[in-house]
């Protein structure tokens, strides 16, 4: 018998209490938060979509390998297993444990960064971007055009733009191509995945020109599972074997192991080049610790070692991938207008369509984001005008190109009457959507302003849906 039913596949030994809180509460809440829920407080939440890093519920094996941690500074048998593990999928011989996926960015493109040099990729990732930009270099994001439709549907609309990059290579000279990083699956353009084939083709222009190709690997397995299902030639492959082709069409990786490694923090730059290595080994040193542990305790190293085994279980990915498809399927059916078709970690609704009567200028995506607090106490992000918007020298806001707001479903942590109520939330939502307004700024900081700015309903009607 083929079932419909996606069910999760593990038993639930340990739990955590969720506060049921009211709308009342909720709405008091949202106003000492300055209607930004990045300054709520946890246990004001109900579901919390926020992100997909760091918030895994580890396994059984996991925790049992938490105890079994060797917290020796060198040589500690926990790294061992970790590098050994990293070795393996990866196929990389030099891995420098990081505390994070950030730290890994930040010693390798620091190295080979700098003044002049240009950085290329599907779409660099915000910490991945600000790396590169620290460093003095430029970053260009070249994705296919298709990846920037909402609505249009495209196996693989994580994928990079090859005629792109070869023009940017002859406008700029190979030689001055520090990396071309390829974003798997790619999170700012929607967690959209990248075929086999893409990845092929920009690995052979990569050693044609002699430029250094890395991984953004920290959804690989879950590109894996769309590569498998979407692309001829893979039906018969396991996710781990996909995964290790693509790893071998590149020079290293860098890896936050708070998303595909299911642990709650953790990350590894790993690499084929010994030079290039021992550069960043020193940084690591410097700013990480020592190279044994790069900043993680023995038990963090461990339980990475067993998430990047546990990942690659076909119905972990299957459950991962349908149960997130579940979501993005039940919000199409009631009208959402949401990204399409559903990338691996997350939801993307499309905010200006859900609300087209309020302008970029009033933050569509933030009124989203406090009306699914508001109404069902869940936690999303606004990926739009309050994330990216600029100001021209009149101080006029030059919106983002769209104005996104991201569900990210963390791994293992929600049921499926959780996503259910989700989507009932939505459903109420879209009820009375006319009668909703925007939002204004009343203070933001100079960068990622995202965090920590403060806002205030344009109009009280926000205060009474
Ligand atoms: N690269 C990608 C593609 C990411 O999604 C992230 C983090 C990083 C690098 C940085 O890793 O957080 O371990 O330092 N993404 C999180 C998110 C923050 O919510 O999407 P980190």
């Amino acid at each position: 018998m083929k079932f419909k039913t996606i069910i999760e596949p593990f038993r639930i030994k340990t739990v955590e209490r969720i506060r049921l809180t009211t709308e009342e509460e909720r709405r008091e809440y949202l106003h000492a938060a300055s209607y930004n829920p990045f300054l709520l407080k946890s246990d004001q939440v109900i579901i919390d979509l926020l992100t997909d890093s760091g918030t895994s519920a580890m396994s059984a094996e996991q925790w049992a390998g938490i105890m079994r941690g060797d917290e020796s500074y060198a040589g500690a048998a926990s790294w061992q297993r970790m590098e050994a593990a990293v070795r393996d999928l990866t196929g990389y011989p030099y891995v420098l444990p990081t505390h994070q996926g950030r730290a890994a960015e930040h010693l390798l493109y620091t190295r080979i960064g700098g003044k002049g040099k240009i950085f290329i990729s599907n779409t660099h990732f915000d910490t991945t971007r600000a790396n590169i930009e620290f460093s003095g270099a430029t970053a260009i994001d070249c994705p296919i055009p298709e990846g920037r439709q909402p609505d249009l549907f495209h196996p693989f609309k994580g994928n990079l733009d090859t005629q792109q990059l070869l023009e940017n290579i002859e406008k700029y000279g190979a030689g001055n191509i520090a990396a071309v990083i390829l974003t798997v699956t790619n999170n700012s353009g929607g967690g959209q995945p990248v075929s086999m084939a893409n990845a092929r083709e920009v690995s052979d222009i990569c050693k044609k020109h002699g430029i250094l190709f890395i991984l953004d690997a920290c959804r690989i397995a879950e590109n894996a599972w769309f590569v498998r299902h979407r692309e001829p030639g893979y039906e018969e492959k396991t996710y781990r074997q996909i995964a290790q082709e693509m790893f071998a069409l590149a020079d290293g990786c860098v890896f936050s192991a708070k998303k595909d490694a299911l642990v709650n923090i953790g990350g590894f730059l790993a690499l084929r080049d010994l030079d290039l290595a021992l550069q960043c080994r020193t940084v690591l040193i410097v700013t990480e610790g020592f190279s044994t542990y790069g900043g993680l305790s023995g038990r963090d190293m461990e339980a990475i070692a067993i998430g990047l085994e546990e990942v690659f279980d076909p119905d972990y990915l299957h459950y991962r991938i349908k149960s997130t498809a579940y979501l993005a399927d039940k919000l199409h059916e009631l009208g959402v207008p949401i990204m399409r078709p559903a990338g691996g970690h997350a939801v993307y609704v499309d905010a200006k369509a859900f609300y087209p009567h309020i302008p970029p200028e009033e933050y569509p995506g933030q009124a989203l984001v406090c009306g699914l607090y508001l109404k069902g106490g869940i936690r999303c992000c606004e990926i739009g005008s309050v994330m990216f918007g600029k100001y021209d020298e009149t101080g006029r806001l030059i919106p983002a190109a769209m104005e996104l707001v991201r569900l990210a479903i963390p791994r293992r942590v929600y049921t499926q009457s959780h996503i259910d109520y989700v989507v009932e939330t939505f459903s109420g939502l879209l009820e009375n959507r006319q009668d909703v307004a925007g939002f204004r700024i009343t203070s933001e900081p100079p960068f990622l302003r995202h965090f920590t700015a403060r806002f205030e309903p344009l109009i009280p009607v926000f205060e009474t849906i």
